[in-house]
């Protein structure tokens, strides 16, 4: 029986567009874990934040990745998922973690300002101000991200060459 394959990396990377390209390439079924929470939950992420707070937030997080271990899936992972208590770790025995890496600059300017309205981890910030608050978390967050087995620089690595370095390492 094949292992989950879990997308990681920061918002903005392309986690959700490129884990249903990859589901479809690979004839797998594809999970959102941002959407799982939401369905659990029952609200949307930012008024969860706003009334539970973040703390209660990645509890709940880290539970639903727990309990979301679908084997065969594609499963995209929110940005802050990998980076808290021993996710990244659960992650990495429990299925193939790949990682697209972008530098900070790649992802301020992938990232508009409708996307950070609906991510409250990203405080409202706009412009310097957000590449700062991106360079700074990224440096925080790349230890556990650089944990997965596969590291891909999303920008240079077409589709097809991503799905077959999947098909046959995973
Ligand atoms: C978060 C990323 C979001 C979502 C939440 C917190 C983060 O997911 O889980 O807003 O802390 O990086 P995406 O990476 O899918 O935007």
């Amino acid at each position: 029986m094949s292992k989950p394959i879990f997308i990681v990396g920061f918002m903005g990377s392309g986690k959700t567009t490129w884990g249903k390209k990859l589901a479809k390439a690979l004839d797998r079924p594809f999970i959102d874990l941002d959407e799982v929470l939401v369905q659990r939950v029952g609200m949307t992420i930012p008024d969860f934040f706003s009334l539970h707070g973040e703390a209660e937030f990645r509890k709940i997080e880290s539970s639903v990745l727990k309990a979301t271990n679908m084997p065969n899936a594609v499963i995209s992972t929110g940005g802050g998922t990998p980076c808290y208590f021993d996710n990244m770790d659960w992650i990495t025995q429990h299925g193939t973690a790949v990682y697209f890496e972008h530098t900070p600059k790649s992802l301020w300017m992938r990232l508009n300002a409708s996307d950070v309205n609906k991510r409250p981890a990203l405080k409202g910030f706009t412009g310097e101000e957000l590449l700062d608050f991106i360079t700074e978390k990224l440096a925080d967050r790349s230890p556990f991200y650089e944990k997965a087995q596969i590291i891909i620089d999303q920008i240079n690595t077409p589709i097809a060459e991503l799905t077959e370095r999947l098909k046959h390492d995973v």
